[in-house]
């Protein structure tokens, strides 16, 4: 206990202090096993030994691919049964399909014992091996050492502003499922006169839909910005649990992106993060850090002329006849700058070649206008355009 009290307090002296002191329902270890590993469709888990993943491979695993591999490899979902341990331990935790905390009310037990759903000898039987193996990845977490001591303590990923606005999960916050009623959610101010990040945004706010996704651990997901008066440039966000950021959590650390000026709310990330709980609802507080997150300058764009030479012209052969007022992306009404800012809430500044501006109209999938509206070489000038933006 020693060794494990001094490792953590290296990292997370404020977590492990709450953690030994305040929830006896937790188990430590545990709690780093579910959460570096539970985490995702982004794939931060790293399965290590004592981890969830590597847990999950000693357990379930064997009998999914055994079994289920003909459908559940790529055919239906979830994939849970292809050859990679890791996306099939993430696709069955994101899709909420075991439950560590009750074994027996997993949806892999159920679907064997209840809906006699491809078993293959005996549902009864097939069943309670399936419960036995998921009892048997909890208790392989429990059970996991504490990892060994870094050789050196790695200093945090610099935040440069962290919101100190913390809001609480409410007592009552419910999960785990997919069902919108199985979230809650929680916005922040972002122009608040509390707030020490005040990136003087009239009007604008951060939202995020939370759960309980078993005793140890929540899940957010929908992280989203909402800013009615200007575009928004935002980068590596990060949620704090009673002020600490666990390194761990960095699944939003992805973000850099420009939400255009909407009423309706920007989605920030597709996927959802499993998070550490540190007391529990009710007393947890949450509170925001991003590395950027400032008004754009000029509606958005950084590069207005650039912008009104490459990618305004083509519009306005190419698209303006059906993106007009109405259309949800309205490329005809207001000043350049409300444009190019909306423009910008479409492009992908990370990889610009994927950017819905252009492959959109370049390839016709999923575009209700159609492909071939531009050709290779606007493709790339825009591209050039989208990187003089970043
Ligand atoms: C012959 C194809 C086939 C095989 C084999 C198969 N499944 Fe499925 N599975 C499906 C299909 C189709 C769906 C989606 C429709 C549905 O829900 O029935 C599905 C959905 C599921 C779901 C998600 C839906 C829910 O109700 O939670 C789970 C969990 C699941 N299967 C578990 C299993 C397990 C465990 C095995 C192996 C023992 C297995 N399946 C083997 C075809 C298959
Ligand atoms: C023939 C009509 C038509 C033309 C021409 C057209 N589009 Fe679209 N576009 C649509 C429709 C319909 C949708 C989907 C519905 C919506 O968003 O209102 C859409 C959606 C989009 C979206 C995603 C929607 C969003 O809000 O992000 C982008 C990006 C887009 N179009 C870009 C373009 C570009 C760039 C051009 C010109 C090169 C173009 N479109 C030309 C009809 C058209």
């Amino acid at each position: 206990m020693k060794t494990f009290i001094f490792w953590r307090f290296l990292f997370t002296a404020a977590l492990a202090f709450a953690a030994a002191a305040c929830m006896p329902l937790q188990v430590p270890n545990r709690h780093d096993s579910v959460n570096a590993t539970a985490i995702s469709a982004s794939g931060s888990g790293s399965g290590g030994s004592g981890s969830s993943v590597a847990a999950f491979k000693a357990t379930v695993y064997p009998i999914v691919t055994a079994h289920c591999a003909a459908c559940h490899t790529s055919i239906n979902q979830p994939f849970f049964a292809g050859p990679s341990e890791q996306s099939d331990h993430d696709a069955l935790v994101n899709a909420g399909k075991v439950n560590l905390d009750n074994p027996a009310a997993s949806r892999l037990v159920q679907r064997l014992g209840q809906d006699m759903h491809n078993c293959w000898s005996n549902c009864a039987s097939n069943a309670s091996d399936m419960q036995a193996a998921i009892a048997q990845w909890k208790s392989l977490l429990q059970a996991a050492a504490a990892p060994a001591p870094p050789s050196a303590v790695t200093a945090p990923a610099p935040v440069v502003r962290v919101n100190s606005v913390e809001l609480p999960v409410p007592a009552n916050v419910p999960g785990p499922g997919e069902a919108a009623a199985n979230f809650m959610t929680l916005t922040w101010t972002l122009a608040s006169a509390a707030d020490t990040i005040v990136p003087d945004i009239t009007g604008a706010t951060f939202s995020l839909d939370i759960q309980k996704f078993d005793n140890f651990s929540y899940r957010v997901r929908n992280p989203r910005i909402l800013s009615p008066t200007t575009a928004v440039y935002v980068s590596d966000v990060r949620i704090s649990v009673n002020g600490a950021i666990r390194s761990n959590d960095t699944t939003y650390s992805l973000v850099d992106q420009i939400v255009a000026m909407s009423a309706g709310g920007t989605i920030l990330s597709p996927a959802s993060m499993v998070m550490l709980m540190d007391k529990g609802p009710g007393v947890d507080k949450l509170a925001l850090s991003f590395v950027k997150i400032n008004a754009s300058a000029s509606g958005g764009c950084k590069n207005l002329a650039g912008f009104q030479s490459a990618v305004k012209p083509v519009m306005q052969i190419s698209c303006v006849r059906c993106h007009n007022a109405g259309n949800s992306f309205d490329m005809v009404t207001g000043t350049d700058a409300n444009i190019c800012a909306r423009t910008l809430g479409r492009v992908n500044l990370t990889f610009p070649s994927n950017s819905n501006l252009i492959v959109l109209p370049l390839t016709g999938t999923g575009h209700g206008g159609g492909g071939n509206l531009i050709n290779q070489t606007t493709a790339n000038s825009w591209v050039t355009w989208i990187n003089s933006e970043r």
